[in-house]
């Protein structure tokens, strides 16, 4: 059999009637879209002579992995093509240049503290951690200083977690976590407790898939931002340790060339200077954040 199966008239009038396409309710957008997606996986069934053990084995791992779908989708690389689609399609508009964006993942928080100044991120002790300080500036396109921007800034611990989402129940609401007012003269500065690089959760739905491939489930150290400002486009991005062992071997395929600064390392601390450059918004939507829902929650104390 081949995949022309689905090409014939009685497969063709499922995915039409299947789409709702001959209907006058609905979305046609997203008519369109299921119609193509339902035929996608029908071919991939029959170009690979897919099982009903195999299909059903495949639905419960969607339905058992649902909760970590925010791990499964960079992790197949998903997440990384939406950027290299976004970057192509900026080049094709002759909008290049500026700091590359890269992943968001799944764990960011809305509501951080804002701070200004030389901010600490880390409010719990973490002890044995090393330090991290790092700064560095905004400019715009023309190397002109932003004003007004804010970056937003979170990362793990030092045993890998990220506080809202730690399961030992043992870092404070936002630690690690803050947004930043940054000055007239476009300076950052912030320090805190080092990250370290993490794994998916063993025996979860991204680890059983990795295993299957034959992959890993790690990511480097990394700290995530988003920087946003008045008249130019929200960056996401983020920088993995360039002397991290897994810097170039992202399970996630966070990692860009022009985003792996190297720490400079004294003692117990590590130094990192990275500057980000914006680029100017076309529009006030691309001044705003992608609608992807994201947890919130409330700072239960303002952090001076
Ligand atoms: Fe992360």
């Amino acid at each position: 059999m081949d995949v022309n199966f689905v090409k014939t008239p009685e497969i063709q009038q499922l995915l039409d009637r299947a789409s709702g396409v001959n209907e006058s309710g609905g979305n046609a957008r997203l008519k369109g879209i299921m119609r193509d997606l339902t035929e996608s996986v029908m071919e991939v069934i029959v170009k690979h002579d897919i099982s009903e053990n195999e299909f059903w084995t495949a639905m419960k791992f969607l339905a058992d992995g649902a909760g970590e779908i925010g791990l499964i989708v960079p992790g197949v690389g998903l997440e990384h093509f939406l950027d290299l689609y976004m970057d192509a399609k900026d080049a094709d508009a002759g909008l290049t240049g500026g700091t590359p964006r890269t992943i968001e993942g799944p764990l960011y928080v809305a509501g951080a503290p804002l701070m200004e100044g030389n901010v600490n991120l880390t409010s719990d002790p973490d002890e044995d951690a090393e330090v991290l300080h790092m700064t560095g500036t905004i400019t715009g396109p023309d190397g002109e200083v932003v004003q007004d921007a804010i970056l937003h800034v979170w990362h793990a611990n030092s045993k890998g977690w990220y506080s809202h989402f730690d399961p030992t129940g043992e870092q404070t609401p936002f630690n690690n976590r803050r947004r930043i007012k940054v000055g007239a003269d476009g300076r950052y500065a912030f320090h805190s407790k080092q990250p370290s690089g993490y794994s998916v959760p063993p025996g979860g739905a991204t680890d059983q898939l990795m295993q299957g491939l034959g992959r890993h489930g790690h990511r480097p150290a990394h700290v995530h931002f988003f920087v946003e400002a008045p008249g130019y486009r929200t960056l996401t991005t983020q920088i993995n340790f360039g002397d991290d062992p897994f810097a170039a071997d992202d399970f996630a395929f966070a990692t860009r060339e022009g985003l792996l600064p190297v720490p400079t390392r004294q003692g117990d601390t590590a130094y990192i200077a990275f500057d980000f450059q914006l680029q100017r918004a076309q529009g006030t939507r691309e001044q705003g954040f992608s609608t992807r829902a994201r947890a919130e929650a409330q700072a239960e104390t303002e952090v001076a």
